[in-house]
């Protein structure tokens, strides 16, 4: 779908907002010239959107503004009990020009799932939605045209309350920034490795595993630690109770894919403690449109290991917004070490790597309705 130009709107979704944009954008040349080399999380878009909630008023103060730093109490509830939510999206540019967020209405729903665990208030969806649509249209110039490079969407939301009780915040801020993201694994299709960490634990049943929470990533870190030291790139969770079933790395979910001539994708099941990825609910639709089986189920260290040295399991992918679909290509557990295959990319890892940038960008048909077409503001 396209979604009219944002300049007209006074309001996103029932809530008015104020339009402020910069008095001093920047040159073309200067803005091209920092998103040459962006990184991740590094070059910020001109604008940002921020939404004041209070317990006892609601959702109110919806402005676009440029986008700058924060001023904060150093009492701030978020920065000393960690209640704050995240999300994470992309918008891409078409072979077209067209510019599409992918999907947002689904981060949308989830932001409202994690803000629910972590007593944040929820945020309707179209204001959500809406709050995109403005600041893409007037930041669409930030929408990279460099193949692999996107415009990476952040919505955040956290309690912003200057009062120390342990208790749900009764002030929050929502602040919608966007950054220009380069491939967040430098080495492209190159395999990952990873190490199973036996001894941490990301989520457990009761915790808040399924919401993308700023705790976890925190909680992951540790982990991630471990497994640089180990000279492995990422690190894989397992459940927290019998340290036995895959779970996710700390970023993205998993995949597995059983080949042969019918070959099954396997990923694990939402059990409450992994975050239940876009991307990840993106494949499996796509990967059964392309007629692959699909099984959601507890896939055990000891199915990864045998079957992984048995050949039965011949690929296995990271997904996410971040990463894509970035291959696995070898696995360390205590003193063992296994390869997938043989260790370089497979075909079905290939194939729906390709076919869901294909959906994204605008060069596939888009049967599920996924892309959302945002035009710029109009000028002059
Ligand atoms: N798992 C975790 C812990 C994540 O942080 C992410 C990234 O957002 C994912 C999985 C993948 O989710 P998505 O595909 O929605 O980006
Ligand atoms: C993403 O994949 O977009 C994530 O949010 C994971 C990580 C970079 C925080």
């Amino acid at each position: 779908m396209t979604v009219p130009a944002a300049d007209a709107r006074s309001r996103v979704g029932d809530l008015p907002i104020e339009v402020v944009p910069t008095t001093a954008p920047l040159a073309d040349a200067e803005r091209a010239r920092r998103m040459r080399e962006p990184g991740f999380g590094r070059v910020f878009s001109e604008h940002m959107v921020t939404i004041r909630w209070t317990r006892a008023d609601g959702w109110q103060d919806a402005r676009l503004g440029p986008y700058g730093p924060l001023v904060l109490d150093p009492a701030t509830v978020a920065l000393h009990y960690g209640q704050s939510v995240f999300e994470g999206f992309k918008v891409y540019r078409g072979a077209d020009g067209s510019v599409a967020a992918f999907r947002p209405e689904a981060n949308a729903e989830r932001f409202r799932a994690s803000a629910r665990r972590l007593c944040l208030p929820e945020l309707p969806v179209a204001v959500f939605v809406e709050a995109v649509d403005l600041l893409v249209a007037h930041d669409h110039a930030w929408v990279p045209t460099t193949p692999g490079h996107t415009l990476y969407i952040r919505p955040l939301l956290f309690a912003s309350e200057p009062e120390l009780v342990v208790r749900p915040s009764e002030e929050c801020l929502f602040v919608l920034t966007a950054f220009v993201a380069a491939d967040y694994f430098p080495r492209g299709l190159t395999p990952v490795s990873v190490w199973v960490a036996d001894e941490f634990v990301r989520a457990a049943p009761g915790g808040t595993g399924a919401a993308k929470c700023a705790a976890n990533y925190a909680a992951g870190l540790a982990a991630q630690a471990a497994a640089a030291e180990q000279g492995c790139d990422q690190v894989v969770f397992l459940d927290a109770v019998e340290r036995r079933w895959v779970e996710e790395l700390g970023g993205m979910n998993l995949v597995f894919v059983r080949g042969g001539e019918h070959p099954t994708l396997v990923t694990p099941e939402l059990t409450g403690t992994l975050l239940p990825g876009i991307t990840r609910d993106s494949l499996i639709t796509l990967a059964r449109d392309l007629g692959l089986e699909v099984e959601e189920r507890r896939i055990s260290m000891e199915e990864w290991e045998a079957d992984a040295r048995s050949g039965a399991i011949t690929e296995v992918f990271a997904c996410g917004t971040a990463a894509v679909l970035t291959p696995v290509g070898r696995v360390r557990r205590g003193g063992a070490e296994w390869t997938i295959g043989d260790g370089g990319t497979g075909p079905v890892t290939t194939a729906l790597r390709e076919r869901l940038i294909a959906v994204q960008t605008g060069s596939a048909p888009d049967p599920h309705g996924w892309r959302r077409e945002i035009a710029p503001i109009a000028t002059g």
